[in-house]
């Protein structure tokens, strides 16, 4: 057991997949996976292990921001030596050409969260994702049609009032706005672990566009089923 996981070594996965919602969890759980059981409660961060396409996989809540996921994915690795870890969220997009409902590979995160600063004193570094993870899940991402770009994401350390100079973020081709990314990328790197997101656009940040509900399942599942078929080819 870990500090906020009460999992036995063994419950989990090397891989798993990270909505920030637990519920989102549970509901990639119940519709994704076979022979599913229910690994951790603490705080009602739901986490399962099950099987998809005869293959184990995990799936966890995050929470949301840099201080939760990096709280979760710490234990992951360093109790339960999970590998392959695969956020799937939503982000804002600030590019023109990025529409709500597109999916969003993160190639790397850039932040203004202090996180990093602190841990890397006089340098900045770049939270990248893992090439192999990327590369599969964007043929994974082409192969089902879906309508998507690769590149940098923003992870905010505020949701409201701070969005930053989002004019100067995308001048410089940042494309969407998130919360969690660059701390999975740095922390993930520590531990010898492979990470990436894989977003789904569920606002433009530029236009006030937004998606419906029904939309944002539809879109959801599109990219679980990217995930899913990424993490384990
Ligand atoms: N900012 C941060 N995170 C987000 C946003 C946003 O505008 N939209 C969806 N996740």
């Amino acid at each position: 057991m870990s500090i906020h996981i009460n999992a036995q070594k063994g419950d989990i996965a090397d891989t798993i997949l990270l909505p920030g919602d637990p519920l989102r969890a549970k509901y990639i759980a119940e519709n994704f996976l076979e022979d599913v059981t229910c690994f951790n409660e603490v705080r009602n961060m739901l986490g399962f292990t099950g099987r998809y396409k005869g293959k184990r996989i995990s799936v966890m809540g995050t929470g949301m921001g840099v201080p939760s996921i990096s709280i979760y994915v710490h234990e992951l690795m360093e109790e339960y030596g999970v590998k392959n870890l695969i956020r799937v969220g939503t982000c804002g997009a600030i590019q023109k050409d990025v529409k709500v409902r597109d999916v969003i590979i993160a190639q790397s995160a850039s932040t203004d969260s202090f996180q990093n600063r602190k841990l890397f004193g006089n340098f900045e570094y770049a939270p990248t994702s893992d090439f192999e993870l990327l590369l599969s899940s964007y043929n994974e991402a082409k192969k089902k049609g879906l309508e998507v770009k690769v590149g940098n994401v923003f992870t905010a350390d505020s949701f409201y009032d701070e969005k930053g100079d989002v004019e100067m973020m995308a001048k410089y081709g940042i494309l969407a706005l998130e919360m969690e990314s660059a701390a999975l990328f740095t922390i993930s790197k520590k531990f010898d672990a492979r990470a990436l997101a894989i977003l789904t656009v569920s606002d433009h940040v530029l236009t006030g566009e937004a998606t419906s509900s029904e939309e944002r399942q539809t879109t959801f599942n599109e990219m679980i089923e990217v995930a899913l078929d990424a993490a384990l080819p």
